[in-house]
């Protein structure tokens, strides 16, 4: 039987992630974070001082590894050995990311990880842009987005730290959509066969219900 790939893509802090390993938990599928992978490629740049407006050339790339392993409910990353789960959701990256997620060298190191993924598993996948450019024909597809107020709201508490300000969470949010969505290459988009979620006044029960229910009527 071929694997089966549901993909979860949609706007910045709409829950996907969330959904996505309770998906993974109910058909036990395996688990890949597609923006885990742009935020670690941004940390290992970004340590290095290389710039977004850098060509990245192939021997940048090879340098870098990253493996997710996810194992009892929890994803983790590494990059070249080093779990960097924690680092890579820090502010420094999540500003920068979008920058270095819009060059094609970079996104090409990424879809070469996650088709690999797919050969032998079943996956749910989460992002941007897997139901439309990197596996347009996945078994199920759904598009999640949100009142940005909203977002900000649940990412701040998410974060906990009161030194984090909710309006600057809210910025970089909005900014960071605005770049994903207006990019060249695989912009932020609902696939036209994707199925979309305003999660807005959800929660994360009635949002998954919603995902079981489509999944269970096809
Ligand atoms: O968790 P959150 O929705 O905040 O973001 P993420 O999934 O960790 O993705 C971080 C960033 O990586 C996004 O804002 C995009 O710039 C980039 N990304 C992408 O370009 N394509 C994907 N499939 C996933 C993420």
């Amino acid at each position: 039987m071929d694997p089966v790939i549901i993909a979860i893509d949609g706007e910045a802090s709409t829950g996907k992630s969330t959904q996505a390993k309770k998906i993974a938990e109910k058909f036990d599928y395996n688990y890949r974070d597609s923006g885990a992978y742009y935020r670690a490629i941004t940390l290992y740049l970004i340590q290095n001082n290389i710039n977004s407006n850098d060509n990245i050339s192939q021997s940048v790339l090879n340098q870098i590894s990253i493996e997710q392993v996810y194992k009892d409910k929890k994803l983790s990353i590494y990059l070249n050995g080093n779990d960097v789960t924690q680092k890579i959701r820090g502010f420094k990256v999540s500003v920068n990311v979008s920058n270095f997620a819009k060059k094609p060298e970079i996104r090409d190191f990424v879809y070469e990880q996650l088709r690999s993924s797919a050969k032998s598993n079943s996956l749910v996948i989460d992002g941007r842009d897997i139901g439309t450019v990197v596996f347009p024909n996945a078994t199920f597809k759904f598009f999640l987005l949100a009142d940005p107020k909203i977002r900000a709201e649940r990412r701040h508490k998410q974060i906990n730290d009161k030194s984090v300000k909710l309006e600057s969470i809210e910025e970089e949010i909005i900014l960071r959509d605005n770049t994903d969505s207006t990019r060249k290459i695989a912009p932020l988009k609902k696939a036209d066969d994707a199925f979309e979620i305003d999660v807005t006044l959800l929660t994360i029960e009635q949002v998954f219900e919603k995902i079981l229910s489509k999944i269970k009527s096809q």
